[in-house]
């Protein structure tokens, strides 16, 4: 039975939900993507990698429906879950007598509801596994500051839920950790949005979409006499 690994939250592919399926593919996993471009999860099948496979799912992970049917799909697969990650996120920014109950709800709704949803699908399979449960935070996962209010808000909650499963099923055998990541990513989001921005950042000076990925195999790897729940990363060159 073949080994395999589910990202969630995964776009463009010069983005990190691409690159963590590239890195765990390439590791040997069957990976199973998920995000809600039809065209993008089109994009994410056409990648070869040297060993491995990745399958494109379509779903919205705000949605329950969206979310059992996803983990259908992985027990038709006949493999073995080792690893769950949480990555989709949607950081927008507004000033707090901007936004309206929509703005926050929206947030909220993909940082923290989808990650309870996906959690609750996940641990029931990785306990048969002992694999691990991994989440992609941000620099709003540990400290709030406007215009980011409503972001922070939904992803330290992201961040409390994922501290509370690790300590509920890490002596269950489940990894269960979180990323924080502090700085700009190299990838579409910021660069095509922003680009004025992201080139004023200079040599290094935004966090590379394979080196994050590689982070993510690392804590995954890690021996379980030595785990992090928690571990940040950020450009050398970022003022925090
Ligand atoms: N970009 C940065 O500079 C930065 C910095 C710090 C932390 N982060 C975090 O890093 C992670 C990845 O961000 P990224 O910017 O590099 O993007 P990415 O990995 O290229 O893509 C993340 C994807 O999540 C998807 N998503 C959003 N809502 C979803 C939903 N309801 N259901 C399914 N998928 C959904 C988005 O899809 P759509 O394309 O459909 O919107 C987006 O493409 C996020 O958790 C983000 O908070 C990013």
């Amino acid at each position: 039975m073949d080994n395999s690994v589910l990202v969630l939250g995964v776009g463009p592919e010069q983005g990190l939900g691409v690159a963590l399926c590239k890195k765990f593919a390439e590791e040997g996993y069957k990976v199973f993507g998920c995000g809600r471009s039809k065209e993008n999860m089109e994009a994410l099948k056409a990648i070869t990698t040297s060993n491995g496979s990745i399958e494109g799912l379509v779903a919205d992970v705000t949605s329950p429906e969206d979310v059992k049917e996803i983990f259908k799909v992985l027990d038709k697969s006949d493999t073995l879950l080792k690893s769950v990650i949480y990555n989709a996120g949607n950081n927008n920014a507004k000033p707090f007598l901007e936004m309206d109950l929509d703005f926050f709800q929206d947030l909220w709704d993909v940082c923290a509801k989808g990650a309870f949803l996906v959690s609750q699908e996940a641990i029931p399979r990785l306990l048969k596994s002992g694999g691990s449960l991994l989440f992609t935070g941000a620099t709003a996962s540990i400290r709030s500051r406007p215009p980011f209010t409503a972001f922070a808000a939904a992803k330290s909650a992201e961040r409390s839920l994922a501290q509370g499963l690790s300590k509920e099923f890490g002596p269950q055998g489940i990894h269960v950790a979180h990323v924080i990541v502090d700085g700009i990513i190299d990838g579409d989001k910021v660069n095509l949005r922003f680009p004025d921005f992201a080139n004023s950042k200079g040599e290094d000076g935004k966090l590379d979409i394979d080196s994050i990925a590689e982070n993510f195999l690392m804590l995954h790897k890690q021996k379980k006499s030595t785990w992090s729940f928690e571990i940040d990363l950020r450009p050398w060159s970022e003022n925090w």
